[in-house]
């Protein structure tokens, strides 16, 4: 039901004949050619507390936490069990704040290439953690699973271009899709993922051009990350998109905030009002 101040029941405010945050897929799905879909990948109860207070559409528990929590080279160390672990701890993040909605996790490191039954147990547990959906990177060699958790109820995302969790078979962490083959070889994958079942798919790193064909050629949402703005959505790490990751960024961040700044100037505060022991002052003691 939506209220004439154009906020319906669960408190979404409604603009431009859309919900402003997606709290189903089937929403989801239902944002193709609407409205472009905002999605942000996020690991930690806090990120979800300020994500819940957002008008960001949708969340991922990206298995990006192994790069981003943990400073690993790859994302091969998000087991399924810390996968779970930081879904629950997103989904309550999210909850707490009355910010409920659409909620996926990935599919760690090869847990779609262990048969139906492996791929069952791993999305059983990131269900049951919270998310409503899971996220599988490829489509070869696995569209059977990916086809039997559709039909067994669990909504699956697909993930294609350049996909981290194969990142030595693509010989590093590079733009995919640039030769007319490569495209063509895309746009197969894009097709197969449709008819395995997927409500949408992530394309990662791939020339604008393609990405705006692939997005044209499916009837799911595309959701881009360094793929242009002619997909359906965009996705960015939460970390990333406020400034607080250091190091050199992918071509394709935007930092939206400067937390990062924020944080050293916090930091430096601190440090320099406790040698001054200005800090705790009598307010701020017992
Ligand atoms: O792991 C992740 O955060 C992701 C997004 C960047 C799409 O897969």
């Amino acid at each position: 039901m939506v209220w004439s101040n154009g906020v319906d029941t669960a408190g979404r405010a409604r603009q431009g004949g859309v919900f402003l945050m997606i709290t189903s897929v089937l929403e989801f799905r239902a944002r193709k050619g609407l409205a472009p879909i905002g999605m942000v990948s996020a690991h930690t109860h806090w990120e979800a507390a300020l994500l819940a207070e957002s008008a960001v559409d949708c969340v991922l528990v990206g298995d990006s936490l192994a790069t981003v929590i943990d400073g690993e080279a790859t994302t091969f160390s998000a087991t399924p069990e810390i996968m779970a672990r930081h879904t629950a701890a997103v989904a309550r993040g999210l909850g707490a704040a009355g910010g409920r909605r659409l909620l996926v996790a990935d599919f760690p490191f090869l847990a779609a290439r262990r048969g139906t039954a492996h791929a069952v147990e791993v999305a059983a547990l990131l269900l049951r953690a919270g998310a409503q959906a899971v996220k599988i990177e490829g489509v070869d060699g696995h569209a059977d699973v990916i086809a039997h958790l559709v039909q067994s109820g669990v909504p699956v995302m697909g993930h294609l271009g350049l996909t981290p969790q194969t990142v030595h078979a693509l010989g590093g962490y590079k733009v995919q899709g640039k030769t007319a083959a490569a495209a063509d070889d895309l746009l197969r994958q894009a097709r197969a993922l449709e008819a395995a079942g997927v409500f949408g798919m992530v394309l990662e790193c791939v020339p604008a051009a393609v990405a705006t064909e692939l997005t044209a050629a499916v009837s799911v949402p595309t959701i881009g990350i360094g793929a242009g703005a002619g997909c359906d959505g965009q996705v960015l790490v939460m970390t990333d998109l406020l400034g607080l990751t250091p190091g050199r960024r992918p071509r394709f961040v935007r930092e939206f905030a400067r937390a990062g700044e924020a944080a050293r100037a916090g930091l430096a505060a601190f440090a320099t009002a406790t040698a001054a022991r200005t800090f705790p002052a009598a307010e701020e003691s017992y």
